[in-house]
């Protein structure tokens, strides 16, 4: 039986796409404040702001490719049980052909009714826009966790990251909780590496082997040494 690879991403891995990541020099949230387009009270407030914001990165998303990081993930299908849990709202791990994939902070291709997060849609245009309605005839609203929100897929992820063998991290400052929380679950002999070109600045407990790099570089490295 293979032995079970767990993945857990952020930003980083898509920066090599063109996507830019959240924090830092030229984040997304240098540009934007996170009260003004990712809380629901944003939503409240200004809705054609926080549509705006998202009809933007979802354009980003599509014109995006995956890179090799992404592309090397699916390669070590071959040797590993891989499941994916990511925080991005792109489908780059999709597209790349990754078959396992749970997105912890929404999907921005998908739409969902303001009323109740349970009505989800496949985006047929790239934008949603004021008067878009779900079919209980309320305006729809991107599909992603905003501060503030439940993170319905957490269990799950948790559930994942505890049979891990093996527990990769891969370009998330690790800022955000609960996510940020997901290691915590992971076997004590379960092997962790953390892929950033800023590992050195990320703080994690316990035994873990970091390979300060970009995603597409630090993962030639991975694959080395989980393939050898
Ligand atoms: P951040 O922007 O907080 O962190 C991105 C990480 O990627 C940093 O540690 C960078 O050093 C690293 N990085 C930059 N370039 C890289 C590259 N080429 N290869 C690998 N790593 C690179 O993004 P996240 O940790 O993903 O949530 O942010 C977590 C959550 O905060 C997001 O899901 C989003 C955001 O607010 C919501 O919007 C709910």
């Amino acid at each position: 039986m293979k032995k079970k690879l767990v993945v857990f991403t952020g930003a980083g891995i898509s920066a090599e796409s063109g996507l830019k990541t959240f924090r830092g020099d030229d984040g997304l949230w240098e540009g934007y404040r996170v009260e003004d387009v990712a809380t629901p009270e944003a939503w409240k407030k200004d809705p054609a702001l926080v549509l705006d914001f998202y009809n933007i990165r979802r354009k980003q998303c599509i014109a995006a490719q995956p890179n090799l990081a992404h592309h090397a993930l699916v390669a070590l299908e071959k040797h590993y049980d891989v499941q994916i849990i990511t925080q991005n709202v792109d489908d780059l791990h999709e597209r790349a052909g990754s078959r396992e994939v749970l997105h912890l902070h929404g999907e921005i291709l998908k739409a969902q009714s303001s009323l109740s997060p349970r009505f989800v849609y496949q985006l047929e245009n790239a934008a949603i826009n004021i008067g878009d309605v779900c079919e209980l005839g309320t305006q729809l609203r991107p599909h992603i966790v905003w501060f503030g929100e439940a993170v319905p897929n957490l269990e799950r992820a948790e559930a994942m990251t505890e049979t891990a063998d093996v527990f990769v991290v891969i370009g998330t400052s690790l800022k955000v909780y609960p996510a940020a929380n997901l290691l915590q679950f992971t076997k004590s002999d379960c092997l962790v590496y953390l892929i950033d070109p800023n590992a050195a600045s990320i703080q994690v407990s316990g035994k873990v082997h970091k390979i300060a790099k970009s995603a597409t570089e630090g993962m030639q490295e991975l694959v080395d040494l989980l393939t050898k």
